[in-house]
């Protein structure tokens, strides 16, 4: 074996044992995704990570995401979100949308994909465009957005991101099977398909094979 070939196969063993940190349960992954309307970053990762993933291995795949980031709730109830009041506003509208979608989780991925990439509808415009093209009417939509007190879905938010950002610091907070790892955290957020392959080529029931990192 040549020094070059030697290098190579030294790479590809760190490299595999370093995004090999995530395994299936029963078959599947669960990626959680806490994110923010006007976060850039939330941005890049659900267009350039998220969608192609997606699209390759979703059926294996149970999404959650949870539109709260950074925001704090004061002490007199009023809350203020990391890029002001259409960020909390969006995010709202996001909550009301993914819940009239749960079930549906390819047309969850669908209005996320809608409200992340240009003209970013709910926060940028204050629109209700990618909620009316998941199906949800615009009285439906807007009497959600105005009537929080009615339901758990702002508290249910705020629960599930408390720790993902306590730990990772950063939006988007990406976390598997309930597991919150920094590191990991990072090599899905920098590729995240490749995470996603080594768990499932770990698993011979899913017969995905041939990850590249
Ligand atoms: C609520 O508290 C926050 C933080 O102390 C403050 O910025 C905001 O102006 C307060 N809002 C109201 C309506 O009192």
């Amino acid at each position: 074996m040549t020094m070059a070939s030697r290098l190579i196969l030294i790479t590809i063993f760190i490299s595999i044992s370093y995004v090999d940190c995530v395994q299936t349960v029963n078959g599947r992954v669960k990626i959680f995704i806490g994110l923010t309307s006007g976060c850039p970053n939330a941005r890049n990762f659900i267009t350039s990570q998220l969608v192609p993933a997606y699209a390759e291995y979703g059926k294996f795949l149970d999404l959650e995401f949870v539109p709260w980031g950074k925001t704090e709730r004061h002490e007199n109830g009023t809350v203020t979100c990391q890029f002001g009041d259409n960020d909390c506003w969006a995010n709202r509208l996001q909550r009301c949308v993914l819940n009239h979608l749960r079930g549906n989780p390819d047309a969850q991925l669908q209005y996320m994909a809608c409200e992340y990439r240009q003209p970013y509808p709910a926060f940028q415009l204050g629109s209700f465009q990618c909620a009316r093209e998941a199906g949800m009417r615009i009285a439906a939509a807007d009497f959600c957005v105005n009537n929080p007190q009615i339901d758990t879905l702002d508290e249910e938010a705020e629960a599930k991101s408390t720790d993902p950002i306590e730990i990772i610091g950063v939006v988007p907070s990406i976390v598997f099977n309930d597991n919150i790892d920094v590191s990991t955290h990072w090599q899905a957020f920098r590729r995240l398909a490749s995470v996603v392959c080594f768990a499932l080529a770990d698993d011979s029931s899913t017969g995905v094979l041939g990850c590249q990192i």
